[in-house]
């Protein structure tokens, strides 16, 4: 029987990653959990992420998932390794792809890095980057308003270039060529970052990076799906779905996204 591709994240961000996998793989299941009731996890401890990581990934291995994709960047950048040694199955993050296709990309070797407070905080994306390629030099900058700014859906106009503006001007003063959007949310802001870096800066959206990697994965097992149904998509999350649903249509364009609340770990 073919299985599903488990997802999550701490909210509704990791919908854009839903987008991209269901762009590039339409046939596959995806059963996605949003940890609504914790969100979010851009201001916690990397214990704390780490903790809430296992149990969402015990919730979906529990509904019988073929791989598990880690849609957060936060999670990612603080416990896709303890996550990989913990369970039997392929885990993808989304910060591994982000970080090669932003080596890949750079010309002048300066790439800028832009996501949550945890994720700057751990220095993963510098980490990843430089593995790759030891001379890029990065430079990295928390933006913590850009996460509510999104559920708003303040995307576009005065507000958002403002907050922008502050938030992106040191990493325009070091003439960067790229810039990684390292938050499941920022690629709804895609158009503003854009204006405000200008033409010369190439952003990398990890939303369709991590797509890429999942199929690439699937395709080397031998996974993907063998059943000619239509895809099966199931969402689930952990705090009432009425938030979710409204803000879910933001994030995945015209389809409607219902969900359903479940009990994750103690919450
Ligand atoms: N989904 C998170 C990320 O990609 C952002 C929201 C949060 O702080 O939980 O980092």
């Amino acid at each position: 029987m073919d299985k599903a591709i488990g997802i999550f994240d701490s909210g509704i961000g990791g919908l854009t990653v839903v987008k991209e996998v269901v762009a590039a793989l339409p046939d596959e299941d995806i059963i996605y959990l949003g940890d609504t009731a914790r969100v979010p996890y851009g201001i916690r401890s990397p214990e704390t992420v780490t903790r809430y990581s296992f149990e969402n990934t015990r919730f979906l291995l529990a509904q019988e998932i073929k791989m598990l994709v880690v849609a957060c960047n936060t999670a990612s950048a603080v416990s896709l390794a303890a996550v990989q040694r913990e369970f039997p199955l392929p885990v993808v993050g989304v910060l591994e792809p982000g970080a090669r296709a932003a080596a890949a990309v750079t010309r002048t070797r300066r790439v800028g890095v832009i996501g949550t407070e945890a994720t700057i905080g751990s220095g993963a994306y510098e980490k990843a980057i430089k593995a790759i390629n030891p001379e890029i030099q990065v430079s990295s900058r928390a933006c913590p308003l850009f996460v509510p700014l999104v559920e708003e859906g303040w995307t576009h106009g005065e507000v958002a270039m403002l907050v922008a503006g502050r938030y992106l001007a040191p990493l325009r003063e070091r003439n960067i060529d790229t810039l990684v959007l390292g938050c499941t949310h920022y690629p709804l802001l895609k158009k503003v970052i854009g204006t405000i870096m200008g033409p010369t800066v190439t952003l990398i959206d990890s939303a369709t990076e991590t797509a890429k990697e999942v199929s690439g994965l699937l395709a080397e097992r031998g996974a993907k799906k063998q059943g000619r149904g239509a895809a099966d998509r199931k969402f689930f999350v952990t705090d009432t779905p009425a938030r979710f649903e409204k803000a879910g249509k933001l994030f995945f364009g015209d389809s409607r996204v219902t969900a359903e609340q479940v009990r994750v770990g103690g919450v």
